[in-house]
């Protein structure tokens, strides 16, 4: 959600901050700006709603010189999206710019101080009273930018990712950050910054990840310098970036979606790798067996998560339920983090999140590590602040994923999920060596049974001309197959706009039925498991009023086949590894639905891939 890029150094600024703002497009936005500090002397911001190629439209004839700047994406939050609330935003003086993620939560009662002083405002942000505020400081106290933008987050509730920089001072930027990702990159006589690695693979895999209430000072010729609040200098922990730029782009595919899909037999050998060894016969999570006595001991397990990773996470309930006999409950994180949960030491928490910086996710980290649970992560994003807010936890290693509807990343979840559940069977005795020595086995298997799945791929295509226009799509499944028809049901609407719901298939006659028409399809996910019996009673429902059925089946199945409209045939796996299979046909499914829409499917409208605000 929303992106901040800064530059520094001796190349043209517009060029690497415009690069860096198409890098973080896949994060959501709706509107964008760029300010640079001219050879001359002036402070040049340009604003433009819309895309970031709108602004580079508008920047065309403009005076782009120069080598220090700071850019945006912005995800409105305060003021409608238009050219006057885009970022960057600047001080009365004309003197200072900055850019914001995030939210100022005392906005109000900032402004009114800050009118009652002959402020006078610009836009509808609750940024341009950050901005104000570190000028009237600037001004009043006659200080460095530094000690005003010290002194003007002092006052601040809420979450920022900041970063500023000045006319008369062409040599430094100041960025700060709380609850909000930034990273510093740094490069030979030149630094960037950025709300997550990927504008900066390209320069250097040298990298500074900004802490909660910590101010990177970037000065032209100096080294980072990173302090607190009250001016106390913090250690700079410089990391190596793993991140390739092939990696980051679309590698032939159409779509970044499509290549996320595809990839897939890839990203689970790489979230496997090292974990499940020895033909499948053991399961190594180091998170796990490091804190062997926290699992062990665990009363219960909470999971929290939103959206997709909730989904994730309802699965960790059936595995870690399944396998290790511990009660788990999952929770929304934000409700969750609102709910005033009662927590135990004797708790332990997981939370998931693919890009570790939902806000949701964090406060109900923070919440649970109050209470004394332990929180472990699972996360994708090295060094984003989930993976370092919790006790321990587990990367899934899918790689970076930028389609903003997310399909390599759970899959990569529910795996973690099902070695985590394996790792903690294994140490609580309640799985034989022989049943984890099987699934292990199949779970080496995984990678080729999912190529195999996306085989279905022309199928899926040819079958989305059919449901192109459908209005409302019912998802449904049971066991573990439930989560399923809620990822795919989210799919479907995030990308094509297309209501749909999902539904655990027992509960359609609790009242979905009375949706059930000609003009309403039906997707049931009908794997071979112990409730596929029960499932059949569903698909003889929907047929006996008139609605079409698309069912998942097992392949060489015959019952649902003799009744549904369409079957998608997937490979026979143990009923706990279903889903992951399971859910490739619905990606396929609502990728090519959209396609067909035209819709913009790697950033469908109003979403972000990073949710960094509550
Ligand atoms: C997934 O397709 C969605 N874009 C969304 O639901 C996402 O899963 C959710 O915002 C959570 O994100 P996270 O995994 O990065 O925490
Ligand atoms: N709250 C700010 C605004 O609405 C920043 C939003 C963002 O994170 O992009 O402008």
């Amino acid at each position: 959600m929303c992106g901040i890029v800064g530059y520094i150094g001796n190349n043209n600024a517009y060029d690497i901050l415009i690069k860096g703002l198409h890098r973080l497009e896949y994060r959501g936005y709706d509107s964008a700006g760029v300010a640079i500090v001219s050879p001359e002397g002036q402070l040049n911001v340009y604003k433009s709603m819309g895309k970031v190629s709108n602004l580079e439209a508008y920047c065309k004839d403009k005076n782009k010189e120069g080598v220090i700047g700071i850019a945006h994406t912005r995800w409105a939050t305060h003021g409608e999206p238009s050219d006057c609330n885009a970022h960057p935003h600047f001080s009365e003086d004309g003197n200072i710019a900055l850019v914001h993620n995030g939210t100022i939560e005392n906005y109000k009662v900032l402004k009114e101080a800050l009118l009652q002083h002959g402020c006078r405002f610009h836009s509808d942000t609750d940024t341009e009273v950050l901005v104000q505020l570190i000028e009237y400081i600037r001004l009043t106290n006659n200080c460095s930018l530094l000690d005003a933008v010290r002194e003007a987050l002092k006052e601040v509730v809420g979450a920022y990712a900041i970063a500023v920089i000045e006319k008369n001072n062409p040599d430094q930027i100041i960025a700060a950050r709380k609850s909000s990702p930034l990273v510093v990159g740094i490069g030979e006589d030149e630094m960037f910054l950025a709300s997550d690695a990927t504008p900066i693979v390209e320069y250097t895999d040298n990298v500074v990840y900004v802490k909660d209430e910590e101010i990177a000072v970037i000065r032209r010729g100096e080294p980072l310098k990173l302090v607190n609040l009250e001016n106390q200098e913090a250690e700079i922990d410089v990391k190596k970036l793993k991140v390739s730029i092939s990696e980051l782009e679309k590698g032939g595919y159409d779509h970044f979606m499509l290549k996320e899909i595809f990839e897939q037999p890839r990203t689970l050998t790489d979230c496997i790798r090292g974990r499940v060894v020895e033909d499948g016969r053991r399961v190594l999570i180091n998170g796990v067996s490091d804190n062997k006595e926290k699992f062990i001991n665990a009363h219960r397990i909470i999971i929290v998560a939103c959206g997709t990773s909730w989904h994730a996470a309802l699965l960790g309930k059936y595995l870690i339920q399944d396998m290790c006999r511990i009660p788990v409950e999952v929770e929304y994180a934000s409700e969750f983090r609102y709910s005033n949960p009662v927590l135990t030491s004797n708790d332990v928490v997981i939370a998931i999140s693919q890009s570790g910086e939902t806000a949701d996710t964090l406060a109900a980290i923070q919440i649970a590590k109050k209470m004394g649970a332990f929180v472990y992560g699972i996360s994708n994003v090295v060094g984003s602040s989930i993976p370092r807010e919790t006790h321990s936890g587990t990367y899934i290693h899918v790689g970076p994923e930028i389609g903003v509807a997310s399909t390599k990343a759970f899959t990569g979840q529910v795996m973690v999920l099902t070695m985590v559940a394996l790792a903690i069977a294994e140490l609580k005795g309640t799985m034989t060596q022989e049943q984890i020595a099987e699934l292990g086995k199949v779970i080496t298997k995984i990678p080729d049974l999912v190529s195999q799945t996306l085989k279905l791929n022309d199928k899926i295509k040819h079958l989305s001309l059919i449901y192109t226009y459908a209005r409302n799509f019912l998802y449904l499944g049971r066991g573990y197959s439930y989560p399923v028809a809620l990822e795919g049901a989210l799919k479907l609407k995030e990308i094509s706009y297309i209501h749909a719901e999902g539904y655990p298939a027992a509960e359609m006659k609790h009242g979905p039925i009375a949706l059930i028409d000609a003009e309403m399809p039906t997707v049931i996910i009908a794997p071979n498991d112990h409730l596929y019996e029960k499932i059949v009673n569903n698909v003889q429902q929907v047929k006996a009023r008139h609605g079409s059925v698309i069912a998942i089946v097992t392949e060489g199945d015959t019952e649902i086949r003799n009744m549904a409209d369409h079957v998608l045939e997937v490979p026979e796996v143990p009923e706990c590894l279903t889903p992951i299979i399971t859910s490739i046909p619905l990606q396929l499914l609502s990728y090519y639905i959209a396609i067909n829409k035209g819709k913009n499917v790697d950033m469908p409208r109003n979403l972000a891939k990073s949710v960094t605000v509550e």
